[in-house]
């Protein structure tokens, strides 16, 4: 059984996933709406990635025979200055949500739940590539500048993203 108090920020961290989902459909329209379908394609996997992380949280505390409990999710931004900071948008947002990943052990350990402790483990990891992905293209972006053929370059090579 779990105790109430990870419970409760397992919960949460299903609503930060969900908005982590809706934050990068916010990035694909975003894309869409500045002609980088590539971009737009990519953001819009990552979305699907994060919903993903969502469920896994449900299945987890359901396991544990917690009740899942689904609060409002925020409202994501709608516009950035650029396809640049857009990126580096995401990229701040994963290092948040390691940040709270982190937390999450914090609270796992000071509750000696090691089954939850465990579980985050794969998190942990996750968060490491996560960060990593989204640097790479935040420095390519910055070396580029913006101009407009590397950024169509870029759109491209982020359009085979989920097409294998
Ligand atoms: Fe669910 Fe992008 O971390």
């Amino acid at each position: 059984m779990i105790s109430k108090k990870m419970e409760e920020a397992l919960n949460a961290q299903i609503n930060e996933e969900m908005f982590s989902s809706y934050l990068y459909l916010a990035m694909a329209a975003y894309y869409t709406s500045i002609d980088l379908p590539g971009f737009s394609a990519w953001m819009r996997v990552q979305a699907k990635e994060e919903e993903t992380h969502a469920l896994k949280f449900f299945d987890f505390i359901e396991e544990r025979g917690g009740r899942v409990v689904l609060e409002a999710i925020r409202i994501p931004p709608r516009d950035w200055a650029s396809a640049t900071h857009a990126f580096e948008a995401a990229l701040a947002h994963e290092r948040s949500v390691t940040a709270r990943i982190h937390k999450l052990v914090d609270v796992a350990r000071a509750e000696t739940d090691y089954a939850t402790e465990f579980f985050l483990h794969w998190f942990v990891n996750e968060q490491v590539e996560e960060e990593a992905t989204a640097e790479a293209i935040v420095k390519r972006l910055q070396m580029m500048g913006e101009s407009k053929n590397g950024l169509l370059m870029l759109d491209h090579h982020l359009a085979k993203r989920g097409a294998d």
